[in-house]
């Protein structure tokens, strides 16, 4: 079973779900592997991690499509290209048409920073803190046409403590992605068929 993972930048939780399938020989327990990591962006400092660990990566650029179904369409075909039983999103930042959703529906994954559903969108741990939330976190979800309201997979929570700004927060509950993706992922891969 095929992972593609698409990533726009750090790609910190592409990282911690390589790791974590090396690490849990996910070849031989689950049948899976990342068999390759995209990026809209040339420069995601991801992608030169990824090709370090011997994964295949693949760029398409969205500067180079003026309608966003374009991009959408050449990125379907990217992705697709390596067979996936499962598309990855880890901090992807790029709203997705209907021509990409349409192509891997009910086998594609987000995570987003906060307990959804509050929160959709950005800058989410500033919102949480203006709203004087106790508790933070992120949410694994199915991904459907809206954004970052499709089914929850997982979640993790995190205290917001006094003294907070949003960067402490973010460091917080970024901390927690790393476990909370591979975990749910190692969850759902065995309810998947392979393509
Ligand atoms: C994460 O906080 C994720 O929740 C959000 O974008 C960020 C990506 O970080 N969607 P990284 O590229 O995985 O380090």
């Amino acid at each position: 079973k095929n992972i593609v993972i698409l990533i726009s930048g750090a790609g910190s939780n592409m990282a911690a779900i390589v790791e974590t399938a090396q690490r849990e020989h996910w070849q031989d327990t689950l049948g899976a592997r990342v068999a390759a990591v995209v990026s809209n962006r040339p420069q995601a400092s991801g992608l030169a991690w990824a090709d370090g660990r011997g994964i295949a990566t693949a760029v398409v650029d969205h500067q180079h499509f003026t309608r966003r179904e374009d991009f959408d369409a050449a990125l379907a075909r990217a992705v697709a290209a390596y067979t996936p039983t499962l598309v990855v999103l880890a901090g992807f930042m790029r709203v997705l048409t209907p021509v990409f959703i349409g192509c891997f529906a009910g086998r594609m994954l987000n995570i987003h920073p906060s307990l959804l559903p509050a929160f959709p969108g950005l800058n989410t741990h500033q919102r949480a803190l203006d709203a004087g939330c106790r508790f933070a976190g992120a949410t694994v979800h199915w991904v459907t046409q809206e954004l970052d309201s499709g089914p929850v997979v997982d979640q993790a929570i995190v205290p917001v403590l006094p003294g907070d700004d949003a960067a402490a927060l973010r460091r917080r509950v970024q901390s927690q992605e790393h476990v909370l993706y591979p975990r749910a992922i190692r969850a759902i891969l065995p309810t998947l068929q392979a393509p």
